[in-house]
């Protein structure tokens, strides 16, 4: 079967761009990566697209006038390579509505909390700060409000006495490396579908039995 052509548009440090690239090595994998994209000229991240032999492209906001014109050759870049599905891993630019609506249902997001707590920036501070024991990172199809939208998987991580923003967010960054791919096989393969503002996942799911939405830690 055909896997599914998928853009990654990156920021910075690309490392849930790595973990979806080591996923998408399996032939048997969903989705293929067709594209990286970054905004940024010095993302740390476009190396790993460098080094998977993956087509990437920059696309630097500072050089255009309008929001418009450096979503007009987003778009282009991301009709040229076909792209079916766009991640977005750390993608630090706000998109428009018509951007947003343009790819409705075809475009998601890790954001690093248990939405729809903390959103924004700062989440795992601000998880401290709030004094919760269980934080953690989900999966969301995009909507023009930012980290909102029907929410595809999440992956939760215990607050550990003694942590700092550091070494919570490090806990999280690794349960997102195994949380980004799983959610992108349901997405790619049509099993996570939106309803109604909420994503149902079919019964014949592999892995998840169309019910857990928690994707455990192997190390637990
Ligand atoms: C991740 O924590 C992701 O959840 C958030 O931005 C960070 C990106 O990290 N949206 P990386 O560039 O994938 O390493």
């Amino acid at each position: 079967m055909a896997r599914v052509r998928t853009a990654v548009l990156i920021s910075g440090r690309g490392s849930n761009l790595s973990a979806l690239l080591a996923a998408a090595r399996d032939p048997a994998y969903p989705a293929e990566v067709a594209l990286v994209l970054s905004n940024r000229p010095e993302a740390a991240g476009l190396r790993f697209a460098a080094a998977a032999g993956v087509p990437a492209i920059v696309i630097d906001h500072r050089r255009y006038p309008t929001k418009a014109d450096f979503e007009a050759d987003i778009q282009a870049a991301l009709d040229s390579a076909k792209v079916e599905i766009v991640c977005l891993a750390g993608f630090m630019r706000l998109l428009s509505d018509s951007f947003v609506a343009r790819w409705r249902d075809r475009m998601i997001n890790i954001h690093p909390s248990l939405l729809p707590a903390f959103r924004g920036l700062d989440t795992h501070q601000r998880a401290l700060e709030a004094g919760v024991r269980i934080h953690g990172a989900t999966v969301h199809f995009v909507r023009p409000e930012v980290d909102s939208g029907p929410i595809i998987a999440q992956v939760a991580v215990p607050v550990l006495s003694g942590d700092d923003a550091e070494t919570l967010a490090a806990r999280v960054l690794a349960a997102e490396h195994r949380l980004y791919p799983q959610a992108l096989a349901l997405v790619a393969r049509k099993v996570a579908r939106v309803v109604g503002e909420r994503v149902l996942v079919d019964a014949e799911a592999p892995d998840l039995g169309g019910r857990s939405l928690l994707v455990p830690d192997p190390s637990a």
